[in-house]
């Protein structure tokens, strides 16, 4: 059974109030966005095995510990995860990143694929999705679905904000996932937007509206 994180530490409190405010420029957004993700991944990674490695300091030999053999692949659910994949490269620049494709249909709400590429040896590796927004959970339940397909085991999933539908819809399709939420929002509205949220996440990154 998966477990679903809800941040509560203040600095992401903090950042993530500020990305809500529509004054917040597009700069600024994109910055927090980066660093709202990194104080995410800290937390969804803090369950990484860790092997041993022996070094020299400048003094001595010593023993450090070093993330093992399992490595790892950040796939952003494209556009507006992008941004959160830098924050994860900022912590772990090893990594390998994947890239889905996908947008919302404005009317039906429905996920619509139009780009897929991943790793040759991704199924060898923890995989951290990532999106800003979990809305309805089409997206990402589409995007997991798709990574499922092709043998992936270890999946994780994080986003800034939350709907309660979405994370409802993303618990059942995929109970083994576990979801790292920087906040948990009210409610969708009318048009499939989160509230009280923080408007089109994609637009806001890059400055499309
Ligand atoms: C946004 C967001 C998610 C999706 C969430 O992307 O980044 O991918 O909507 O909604 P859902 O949970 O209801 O599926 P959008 O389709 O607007 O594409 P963009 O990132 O290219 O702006
Ligand atoms: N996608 C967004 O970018 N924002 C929302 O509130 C819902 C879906």
């Amino acid at each position: 059974m998966s477990s679903t994180f809800i941040m509560d530490h203040p600095l992401i409190r903090h950042k993530i109030g500020l990305m809500r405010d529509k004054n917040t420029s597009t700069m600024e957004f994109r910055a927090l966005v980066t660093e709202v993700a990194m104080l995410i991944y800290y937390e969804a990674s803090r369950n990484l095995q860790l092997a041993d490695k022996v070094i020299e300091t400048p003094l001595v030999k010593t023993t450090v510990k070093e993330i093992s053999g399992k490595k790892l692949c950040v796939v952003p659910i494209l556009r507006a995860g992008m941004q959160m994949a830098e924050g994860v490269l900022r912590l772990t620049p090893n990594a390998k990143v994947g890239h889905i494709g996908l947008y919302r249909d404005e009317e039906t709400l429905e996920p619509h694929e139009y780009f897929c590429k991943l790793p040759k040896d991704i199924v060898d590796r923890e995989v951290f999705v990532v999106d800003p927004m979990l809305a309805t959970g089409g997206s990402a339940d589409a995007a997991i679905t798709l990574l499922k397909r092709r043998g992936i085991e270890k999946i994780r999933f994080l986003c800034l904000i939350a709907a309660p539908e979405g994370v409802e819809r993303l618990q059942k399709a995929h109970p083994d996932v576990d979801i790292y939420i920087g906040a948990l929002d009210e409610r969708l509205n009318e048009n499939g937007y989160i509230l009280p949220g923080l408007g089109d996440a994609g637009d806001r990154i890059y400055g499309t509206k």
